[in-house]
């Protein structure tokens, strides 16, 4: 993907990103080196002059963002990812906006994978701790049943404990088969659970490599990991 905001500068370039079925690729980098970028321009949310985006082999490239929505993709974005004045309930019926069939059994799975917000699914989301509403984003993504769940800085803001729990509920995910495209500032955590990971450097594609080999790449860790 190469390409920026509007008629503006480029700030990807050559970006190459890919998650395979079931599996966790981490993107992870400075800041503003263009992560929130890439996954704003994955879900179509900024045009891209040159390069696609692919889903199962479909060129989606066209495609708006309900568009992809429809098609298995669902995005948690990094700021504004939940509706502060409805409830825990109402964000996840938001959530499935675009479905037409009974959605009691997807809410029931997202109640079994952060047992919190079954507790609290009558209360103001805005009210919620920090990694509770960071459930509420991801428990809303996953509403629409996505085939690909994308997540920009889930663990923003939260201490090392709820990070740690958050990390093992996505790595659930991932194992019933959802895809998980994620930007993480917690790169070392985020590289021990990742099948891919990708260090993005001014909107391009520094390092790639499986997490593991990231982690033990000396130039990675100098850079990136702090030594
Ligand atoms: N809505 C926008 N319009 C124009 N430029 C933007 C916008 N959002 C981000 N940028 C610019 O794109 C670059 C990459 O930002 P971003 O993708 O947010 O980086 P990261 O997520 O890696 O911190 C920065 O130079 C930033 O100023
Ligand atoms: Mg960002």
């Amino acid at each position: 993907m190469t390409g920026g905001y509007g008629t503006g500068a480029d700030i990807l370039h050559d970006c190459t990103l890919a998650v395979d079925k079931g599996e966790i690729a981490v993107i992870v980098g400075p800041n503003g080196a263009g992560k929130s970028t890439a996954m704003k321009a994955v879900f179509g949310m900024l045009n891209i002059h040159t390069g696609g985006v692919f889903l199962d082999g479909e060129d989606i490239t066209s495609l708006t963002p309900q568009a992809r929505v429809a098609k298995g993709m669902a995005f948690v974005p990094q700021t504004s990812n939940i509706f502060t004045s409805m409830t825990v309930e109402e964000n996840l019926e938001m959530g499935a906006f675009l479905r037409r069939d009974d959605i009691t059994g997807t809410m029931d799975q997202v109640y079994t994978l952060f047992p919190i917000l079954r507790d609290k699914r009558r209360q103001a989301a805005g009210e919620l701790s920090g990694g509770q509403r960071q459930q509420v984003a991801v428990g809303r993504a996953l509403m629409t049943q996505p085939q690909v769940l994308m997540l920009d800085e889930p663990t923003a803001g939260v201490s090392p404990i709820v990070m740690d729990e958050l990390f093992d509920r996505i790595i659930e995910v991932a194992k019933t088969g959802i895809s998980i495209l994620m930007v993480e500032q917690n790169a070392r955590q985020a590289l021990e659970i990742a099948d891919t990971g990708y260090v993005l450097v001014q909107g391009r594609n520094a390092f790639t490599g499986t997490g593991a080999e990231l982690l033990a790449d000396p130039e990675v860790r100098k850079s990136f990991l702090g030594g």
